[in-house]
């Protein structure tokens, strides 16, 4: 079983929203949430198209637009992707769910037709600054929407089912899926979670280095009140998972700390039972070679005539 289950929610604890802001615009940025609970009403289509050109007006490397964006309204594709990316059943009552993929074929075709050269699929370059576009592109949709009355929620668990997504999507060769956004019009306000602060993230002029005290308090801030039950199950769970990334010793040393604080801290919850430091690296020759499938060589060597 999942020991993720029936655990207390990583999305953090809620912040009250400031009262004041110098406009409209800060407000909405800082008081802005994911939202996971939709209304059973349609975005209009004129609404729907100003979020999405608002989306793709977005800054972009070279003005190059490696991205697109697969809109799904159909109700038995949006439960199907609501099953296929672990059971997550809120994208199925969304109004849409919009697919956003770097997109490379769209550029290869442009040059095939007007005789230029092209390497953008096998190019590490063009993934690092495609796949921040098309990032960049959806978070000017979510703020596009939340601006307009709606919600959203990213779904990363796309990577849970890559070459479903391909096949379903009818994606072709240079054409990879990187995350989904699931929109509507909210049952209420999302609430506003705490972050790290500006004096944690940002640093001047050069990194500096928290010293442990700082840190901890850090997140302890970010995440006071989190701590989760020991349950025997939950106990094996993360001894179970150090003991395969870390070694005996080590297990033996956090299931320690554990029983001394009587607690399963935020970070223990994190990496020991939600995304499991022993399950998350899984997989990844197989994301490579997905990758490769679809025509993406953004990470081998590449071989001149
Ligand atoms: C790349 C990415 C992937 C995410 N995937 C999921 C997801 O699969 N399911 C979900 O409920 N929330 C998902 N989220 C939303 C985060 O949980 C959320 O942003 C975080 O808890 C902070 O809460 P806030 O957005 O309300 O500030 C994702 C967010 C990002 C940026």
């Amino acid at each position: 079983m999942n020991q993720s289950d029936n655990l207390p929610s990583h999305h953090g604890t809620d912040s009250a929203p400031k009262k004041t802001y110098p406009n409209e615009t800060i407000k909405l940025l800082l008081e802005r949430g994911s939202l996971r609970n939709f209304t059973d009403k349609k975005i209009p289509p004129d609404i729907m198209q100003t979020v999405l050109e608002a989306g793709i007006h977005a800054p972009t490397g070279g003005n190059l637009q490696p991205y697109s964006i697969i809109k799904i309204e159909n109700k038995s594709t949006a439960a199907l992707l609501a099953k296929l990316c672990g059971e997550q059943n809120f994208i199925a009552e969304a109004s849409v769910n919009l697919l956003f993929c770097i997109d490379y074929h769209r550029l290869q075709r442009w040059a095939e037709i007007e005789t230029a050269p092209f390497t953008a699929t096998a190019s590490f370059r063009h993934f690092w600054i495609g796949f921040q576009d098309t990032i960049i592109a959806a978070q000017n949709i979510c703020t596009a929407a939340d601006a307009l009355g709606l919600g959203s929620v990213y779904i990363g668990t796309v990577t849970e089912c890559f070459r479903e997504l391909i096949d379903i999507f009818d994606l072709p060769q240079g054409v990879f899926p990187v995350v989904l956004l699931t929109l509507g019009y909210p049952k209420a306000k999302p609430p506003v979670k705490k972050k790290l602060g500006v004096p944690i993230v940002v640093h001047d002029e050069k990194y500096h280095e928290l010293d442990d005290v700082a840190l901890r308090k850090a997140f302890d801030d970010k995440y006071p009140g989190l701590k989760v039950q020991i349950t025997p199950e939950r106990l094996d769970t993360i001894a179970e998972v150090c003991r395969k990334v870390h070694g005996e010793v080590f297990a033996q040393k956090c299931i320690e700390t554990i029983e001394k604080n009587g607690f399963i801290n935020a970070v223990q919850r994190y990496f020991g039972l939600h995304y499991r430091a022993d399950e998350m690296p899984c997989g990844n020759d197989e994301f490579m070679k997905i990758m490769e499938e679809s025509g993406c060589n953004w990470f081998k060597k590449f071989e001149y005539i």
